[in-house]
């Protein structure tokens, strides 16, 4: 491979100048504070520096900076004046020679990364509960760093909290709380700071397999531990199609449920929702994608947020290598047209010619949370399926390996991908500006008229029930007893548009969908009652939303409330009841959905 490494990377998310000076080792001191709310202590950063560079820059954002110190001495700093979403440069002057640097620092209430909960908000009730979400750009609020994926670095963290909990990092883990409350973490592989990850509570370990456990509050262990029993496998597959996993250890942490992701890769140590625990095993592709991200994302890490299809559209299609894996390719299938359905909501949505559509995205003075949206995952995993159709199975796993092994560790632009890809397969250079059109992918908005059919045979029944359904509204003859989660979802996908309250009773009736245990099933029907005014669905939903923050459910509800004036100020009300349940994230994202 000749790569042309010298293709600058600006990543316009964060102030740090790291061709400059660039962190490479921190040592992370910290203090959590329940009683004040409050992380406090220090970190330590090892350096390097080019001649003439005379600074260092960090990022920050609500943070209080004590003090600072080069090499062990007070120093110069300053702090730019406030950003909205980027926050502060925090620009250290550094002597010619030096290589370590101190921040001595503390957070503040609006650090948007963490979440203090309080007793009530967890699953015992009995104690308080902190964690941290850092992707996209929040990192920067509970640790100054330089906030961008394309610096790494590895870590070391003491972290003291009070006596009877445990703490977490995305890192190597204790498995037990101990009684002095003071945990020692290592990292020793170097990681970007959107990485960096903390959680602090009563929690409890519970084995899986040799190399996989879960944690979570002993009230859900149990329960965890039953619906997470495939993930050794899971591990096993992965590391079958795509190479060794690296990481050491892969854990699972259960969340309280005001966690407003589904899921987050930390290293050795990913975040879930307590949404997927359904008794049923059925929504363990999410666990699927997170482990698919220890290689695509926290191995190969796209370079800006303009690049994150890279983490997620090959994260998703590892995701749907490993289920078909586990449980066959109708299985998959399942996945691939559920995921084309939202793609095409999504396109639908943003409008086909609509640039935040394209593979490539341009967040230029935008938060980087914005263009987060399906396009990176479902357009992203359709390109690489219309690729390796293009060129066959074989050669495309031998392209991810490949790939997977020359940029391990390192950040990734989407230029150099491509670079990559025409180096890879020039023998089939040809089948590729043909039956793919990379190009068009990448830089061209809405669906490419190159895009493969993905097809499911398990659906066709569906397909009918759902003809039968708009014909005779009932489902009389139709055996719906063996149907998956996977089943329903497609089912309701295709009759919601047309329901209307009456109709939405008889379902009921037959199906308790207002009942619903699965979150996912039960999002899709809230979102469908409030549509069709469907009135029995309310007391349901003021509860989920209540409890639960993930922000892919409840902002279609917050959405549908507050568009339909039939709700009056029902959105509002809802909101101010639930407000102090959500993190920051989601708070601020139904904020801004409701201030419009
Ligand atoms: N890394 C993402 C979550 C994320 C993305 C957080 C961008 C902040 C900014 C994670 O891997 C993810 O994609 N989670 C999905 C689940 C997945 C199965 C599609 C989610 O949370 O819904
Ligand atoms: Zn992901």
């Amino acid at each position: 491979m000749h790569l042309n490494k010298n293709l600058i990377i600006a990543d316009t998310h964060s102030f740090a100048k790291p061709q400059q000076a660039v962190v490479t080792h921190l040592q992370l001191q910290l203090h959590v504070d329940f009683i004040n709310k409050q992380l406090t202590g220090q970190a330590k950063y090892r350096i390097q520096q080019q001649p003439g560079a005379n600074q260092i820059i960090l990022d920050v954002k609500d943070l209080v900076i004590q003090q600072v110190l080069v090499q062990d001495e007070p120093a110069h700093f300053t702090l730019s004046a406030p950003q909205p979403y980027l926050g502060q440069t925090l620009a250290i002057e550094l002597t010619p020679t030096a290589h370590e640097i101190t921040v001595i620092y503390q957070t503040t209430p609006a650090a948007a990364a963490l979440q203090w909960l309080e007793l009530e908000q967890t699953a015992g009730g009995k104690f308080p509960f902190l964690f941290t979400q850092s992707q996209a750009i929040l990192a920067r609020t509970w640790l100054p760093c330089q906030d961008s994926p394309a610096v790494r670095f590895t870590y070391e963290a003491h972290i003291q909290v009070p006596a009877g909990y445990l703490a977490l990092m995305s890192a190597e883990n204790p498995q037990e709380t101990n009684g002095t409350g003071e945990y020692h973490f290592t990292m020793p592989f170097a990681i970007p700071s959107y990485l960096m990850a903390l959680a602090v509570g009563r929690l409890q370990f519970a084995a899986l397999g040799t190399r996989t456990g879960v944690y979570a509050e002993p009230e859900v262990l149990n329960a965890a531990a039953y619906e997470f029993k495939e993930m050794e496998q899971m591990l096993e597959s992965a590391e079958d199609l795509y190479g060794n996993y690296p990481w050491g250890r892969y854990d699972l942490l259960v969340l309280p449920p005001s966690f407003p992701f589904g899921g987050m890769e930390n290293p050795c140590l990913t975040f879930v929702t307590p949404t997927i625990i359904t008794g049923d095993r059925s929504l363990t592709s999410l666990v699927a994608h997170e482990l698919a991200h220890s290689w695509s994302g926290n191995l190969v890490t796209n370079a800006t947020w303009n690049d994150f299809w890279l983490n997620e559209g090959f994260t998703v299609y590892f995701e749907r290598r490993i289920m078909e894996y586990l449980h066959g390719p109708d299985y998959a299938d399942m996945l691939k047209v559920l995921g084309y359905q939202d793609l095409i909501k999504t396109i639908q949505e943003l409008g086909p010619s609509n640039p935040d559509t394209c593979l490539k995205l341009n967040l230029l003075n935008r938060d980087p949370d914005e263009g987060l949206t399906e396009i990176a995952y479902e357009k992203g995993n359709l390109f690489l399926l219309t690729l390796e159709n293009a060129v066959g199975r074989s050669r495309f796993d031998a392209f991810l390996n490949e790939y997977f092994k020359i940029f391990k560790f390192q950040s990734n632009t989407t230029e150099y991908f491509l670079e990559f890809l025409y180096e890879f397969f020039a023998p089939e250079q040809e089948i590729i500006s043909t039956l793919v059109k990379p190009e068009n992918w990448i830089y061209h908005p809405g669906l490419p008229e190159t895009a493969i059919e993905v097809k499911s045979t398990r659906f066709i029944q569906v397909e009918e029930a759902a003809a039968h359904w708009h014909k005779n509204q009932n489902l009389a003859g139709i055996n719906t007893a063996g149907w998956s989660t996977q089943e329903w979802l497609y089912f309701l996908n295709l009759i919601e548009a047309r329901l209307d309250a009456p109709a939405m009773e008889l379902l009921d009736n037959a199906f308790e969908f207002t009942q619903s245990g699965n979150a996912e099933i039960l999002a899709v029907w809230l979102e469908a009652g409030l549509k069709a005014r469907y009135a029995p669905v309310m007391p349901a939903l003021e509860k989920f939303l209540q409890q639960v923050g993930r922000r892919k459910f409840v902002l279609p509800l917050y959405r549908q409330l507050a568009a339909n004036k039939h709700y009056g100020e029902k959105a509002q009300e809802i909101f101010k009841k639930s407000r102090a349940n959500y993190h920051a994230v989601t708070r601020l994202s139904i904020e801004k959905l409701l201030n419009k």
